[in-house]
């Protein structure tokens, strides 16, 4: 793939093309750094085309993250983002890949991001996450150390009607789920709630989903409510559910006898409330058999995983604020699989959200490469504009890792930011091209060092007429920098007597 950067003004080159050329690079990866107005939105659109018109028969996409908005492109497909709208990422989805996926590296990796973004987790917090996450992924079939487990069919995953909350209710379980107010469908020969019914004790029991699914943010933050309510109850699930149920039927026996003395009816509530005593002696025998079990030591390693109920408290508190951002959802967004380039118009999110965003989508991206193996050629591109918002230097870091191996298995960054500074030195060193459109005067010192770049250079540039670009070359030990015209000199000259004539 091609892009005509610019045109020479070297001496004995001059006019001639400045052609950035993937084919003859050490590696693809691209950085842009300029000063507002300097011109970074035009390039990044100028570049992206140009991949894109020089991608060839084979399939290519760019996904540009725009988090201003403004970045139009021809021939590109454009999803906006935000908690209104029904579509999003699933940052829980595994990656059935033998080495590089799983549960443990997926729940690691989320960890990581959420801790990147938003405030740190305390050490106790991050352990009760990361079993409930472990937890939820058992629950679903995905199990830790078996590769085989993380390999879901395709397929439908949805619910068949949108009226039915359909719910995985075991048949031993089936006068629990009864009780609680779920009805029994024979048709799907399936338990089901209207949708706002499902919550409390009937979330107990996971939505019933007839393909196998990954979990979503939802569900650990479902099961994370269960456990909570457990633990604050000391009991388990069975107890638990069984204590509700007395709620349920002291509430139904009040109302029947207030009602019956509001309107002297005479109704003495008797059935009631024989249910509420049966209820009663069940929660009874249920919270006996917890206690004596609690000798078996089982019950009690699965709620002292969950540290206190303080902390747990506290990780609910966490997950519920992450999936009111809303950008967590299972239902993958509508892009044009037809346009070579995808623009996620992300706009709408707030800065926190955003990074989130853009270091979660391109886990998976990278992830995706991963399967698809190695290949010569460019299969897909990532663009960030204002990227200095998910770098740094944790060498765990997604842009990192693509930095660095992104390039073996087709996958190019393209980073757009204001200052050299905003660039952890592997990310630096690890670009093949580096273009500078003009970098503040007060910050050319550090970039002199950090990008080996003569001061004279940074002063010969003139804001959107002349810049600099650096190429790595295959078999070439140095790469001296360019000094790059946008349009041909004579050209720019003749059009400007012209237009004075
Ligand atoms: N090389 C160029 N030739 C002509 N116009 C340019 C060039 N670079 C930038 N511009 C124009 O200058 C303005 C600012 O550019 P923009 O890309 O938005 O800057 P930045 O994103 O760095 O703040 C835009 O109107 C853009 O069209
Ligand atoms: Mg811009």
């Amino acid at each position: 793939m091609q892009i005509e950067l610019g045109f020479n003004a070297g001496n004995g080159f001059r006019n001639q093309p400045v052609v950035w050329d993937s084919g003859r690079l050490v590696n693809p990866h691209i950085c842009i750094i300029g000063m507002t107005g300097a011109g970074k939105s035009y390039n990044l659109k100028r570049f992206v085309e140009s991949l894109a018109a020089t991608s060839g028969s084979h399939s290519y996409t760019a996904h540009v993250f725009d988090v201003h908005g403004d970045l139009q492109f021809d021939n590109a497909s454009e999803v906006l983002f935000s908690e209104q709208t029904h579509y999003g990422l699933n940052p829980l989805e595994i990656s059935p890949d033998p080495h590089f996926g799983g549960v443990r590296k997926r729940t690691r990796t989320f960890l990581n991001v959420i801790g990147k973004v938003s405030r740190v987790l305390g050490e106790k917090q991050q352990s009760v996450l990361r079993n409930l996450i472990y937890d939820t992924y058992e629950n679903f079939g995905f199990h830790m150390d078996d590769p085989a487990s993380w390999v879901i069919e395709q397929g439908s995953t949805v619910l068949p009607s949108k009226e039915r909350f359909y719910i995985d209710v075991p048949y031993e379980d089936k006068s629990d789920a009864s009780a609680l107010g779920a009805r029994w469908d024979p048709d799907a020969r399936c338990w089901w709630c209207h949708f706002d019914d499902y919550r409390d004790g009937l979330t107990r029991w996971p939505p019933k989903h007839f393909t196998r699914t990954n979990p979503t943010l939802e569900d650990v933050l479902r099961y994370a409510k269960h456990i909570n309510r457990c633990t604050f109850l000391g009991a388990n699930s069975e107890a638990c559910t069984k204590l509700e149920i007395v709620h349920k039927k002291a509430n139904s026996f009040v109302r029947k006898r207030l009602k019956s003395l509001a309107t002297q009816s005479g109704y003495t509530a008797d059935k009631e409330a024989e249910e509420l005593e049966r209820a009663k002696q069940r929660a009874i025998e249920s919270y006996t058999e917890y206690v004596n079990s609690v000798v078996s030591g089982k019950e009690v390693d699965q709620l002292l995983k969950y540290d206190s109920s303080d902390v747990l408290a506290s990780v609910v508190d966490r997950l519920e604020n992450l999936n009111a951002v809303g950008i967590f959802k299972a239902e993958t967004p509508p892009f044009d699989t037809t346009k070579p380039i995808w623009r996620y118009n992300i706009r709408a999110l707030g800065i926190e959200e955003r990074s989130m965003f853009i270091l979660f989508k391109c886990q998976a991206l990278f992830e995706k490469a991963l399967e698809l193996g190695e290949t010569d050629r460019i299969r897909e591109t990532i663009v960030i504009d204002e990227a200095h918002v998910v770098m740094d230097d944790d060498p765990d870091n997604i842009i990192n890792k693509i930095g660095l191996e992104g390039r073996k298995f087709g996958l190019q960054l393209l980073l757009v930011s204001q200052s050299p500074e905003h660039y952890p030195k592997d990310i630096m060193t690890a670009m093949g091209t580096k273009v500078v459109l003009g970098i503040d005067e007060l910050l050319w010192k550090p970039a002199v060092g950090k990008m080996n770049i003569p001061l004279d250079a940074l002063k010969w540039i003139i804001l959107r007429k002349r810049f600099l670009c650096q190429m790595k070359w295959v078999g070439q030990a140095q790469s001296a920098w360019t000094y790059t015209y946008f349009r041909p000199i004579n050209d720019t000259n003749k059009t400007q007597t012209g237009a004075r004539s």
